[in-house]
């Protein structure tokens, strides 16, 4: 009973929100680089503000980020003396095609990621790659508008093929993009889209997706081709959408909005547009290209296993006058029976359970949650040590709902990962102040701070959740 005895339990970031070093070693721009902390952010991931270049009036957190391109042997040390058995990590597209269509990669670039790769195969850590969290080539930008472009997926092709045959042999879990679903709220940030005044903003966006549908299932392809023992996996954004009241409406515009997340995980596990989608696109006039050539790859490349981000769950409501607020990049009606973080994001682990049952009821494959935790601010002691019992709690929650869903529920969870470690920069807010670490970085949202590592609370409670494959939960 429990959690399966080969469980992987560890913790995952992403390339932008902890690299830094963002000009070395011939790494390219991204869009990524672009986001600024402060209130011209949101405007900027987007997509309604144009931000192709740094200005002086703003930070810009990612170009240093907690410098982990030059501190990830300490970092990964750490993560080991917790007992991870795996470590999820993204590749910064820039740094191995810095333009992103050339058509050799940068050695300097691959030779990074190989020896991070390395450094996690010394402590026996599985790395568990995203192939993309949110980074796109500012060249791809101005040269071909980003996802929009049907000429990108060859140029993922590219990444894909360079990094399959490099790592071969020692990296056996990938994940094509990072929340494929944010494009939707965050079109600059996940897909490298701006818009242009006047367009057609649902059509350009529903065109990229296909797109990235597509490099998702030629990567699973190309993955599989290159060595059969890589397992390729999509990731959602998830949370169950609850209906604001028993009212029938209200229940169908729960359905609706719940299908607006499922459609990508539909078409990546069935490898087929679902019908709903179909009739909404149709109706709306913006379905996208899709040739015989294309459903082909989809149908004949679906992905291995279903990983998804869980933060929170979201209300809706029928009622267009209902007073909505944020959470987690998107609205929700105000949920009275949950508590919301400083953020605002309400805090569900029950959520978390149904969640997990309802993506495996839809789909039958193995779950990987490869993103939980609960953003904060953490006050350090002179020493650096923080007194954490606040994320140990929702910690404890979440893992006792998954434990739920697995034990009671049967769902196939393969392994957990939760989100920043190590406290990394905020993806919605460009703040260091939103921890979600187990280690605290001494480093404040405009770049100060000495980038210390010190050990949390939260450190060796997670050590021992491991260590007891999730049975000492106390
Ligand atoms: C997920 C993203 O949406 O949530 C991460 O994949 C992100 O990149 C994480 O950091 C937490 O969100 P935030 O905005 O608190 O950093």
């Amino acid at each position: 009973m429990g959690f399966r005895d080969d469980f992987l339990w560890g913790g995952a970031t992403a390339a932008n929100q902890c690299e830094g070093a963002y000009d070395v070693d011939g790494r390219g721009l991204a869009n990524v680089d672009l986001c600024p902390v402060g209130e011209d952010r949101v405007a900027v991931i987007t997509g309604r503000k144009k931000m192709f270049d740094f200005d002086d009036d703003h930070f810009y957190p990612a170009k240093e980020s907690i410098d982990m391109y030059h501190r990830y042997k300490e970092d990964i040390a750490l993560f080991a003396e917790m007992g991870f058995k795996v470590y999820r990590f993204s590749i910064g597209w820039t740094r191995i095609f810095p333009k992103g269509d050339e058509e050799k990669p940068n050695e300097a670039g691959l030779k990074f990621y190989e020896d991070l790769i390395d450094e996690c195969l010394k402590y026996k850590i599985e790395p568990l790659i995203t192939i993309t969290h949110f980074d796109f080539p500012m060249h791809l930008i101005h040269e071909y508008g980003g996802w929009r472009n049907r000429k990108v997926v060859d140029f993922y092709q590219n990444l894909v093929r360079a990094i399959f045959t490099r790592f071969k042999g020692k990296v056996k879990y990938y994940l094509t993009f990072n929340e494929i679903n944010v494009i939707l709220a965050a079109p600059f940030m996940g897909a490298g889209l701006y818009f242009e005044e006047g367009e057609d903003i649902e059509k350009t966006m529903y065109q990229a997706i296909h797109h990235e549908f597509l490099a998702s299932a030629y990567a699973t392809k190309i993955a599989h081709e290159i060595d059969p023992e890589i397992k390729v996996g999509c990731m959602l954004n998830s949370g169950t959408i609850y209906p604001a009241t028993s009212n029938p409406a209200d229940i169908f515009e729960a359905q609706k909005t719940a299908r607006d997340n499922f459609f990508f995980t539909d078409v990546q596990v069935r490898g087929y547009y679902p019908t709903y989608k179909i009739k909404e696109l149709e109706r709306k006039g913006i379905l996208p290209e899709i040739s015989e050539e294309d459903k082909k790859i989809l149908r004949e490349n679906p992905v291995d296993f279903v990983s998804i981000s869980y933060y929170t769950t979201k209300t809706v409501s029928a009622d267009k006058d209902i007073k909505l607020s944020e959470s987690n990049l998107q609205v929700t009606v105000d949920n009275p029976y949950l508590e919301r973080t400083e953020w605002g994001w309400q805090v569900d682990p029950l959520g978390f359970r149904t969640t997990i049952n309802e993506i495996y009821d839809r789909y039958q494959k193995p779950i990987f949650v490869v993103e939980n935790g609960l953003g904060a601010v953490d006050k350090a002691d002179e020493n650096g040590y923080v007194d954490d019992d606040y994320r140990i709690d929702f910690l404890r929650d979440h893992i006792k709902a998954m434990k739920d869903a697995v034990e009671l529920d049967g769902a196939d969870v393969i392994g957990y990962t939760t989100w920043g470690p190590i406290d990394l920069v905020s993806a919605s807010t460009g703040e260091m102040s939103k921890r979600y670490g187990f280690i605290y970085v001494d480093r404040d949202d405009y770049g100060k701070g000495s980038l210390k590592r010190t050990k949390k609370k939260s450190f060796d409670w997670y050590k021992k959740v491991i260590k007891s494959n999730g049975e000492d939960l106390d």
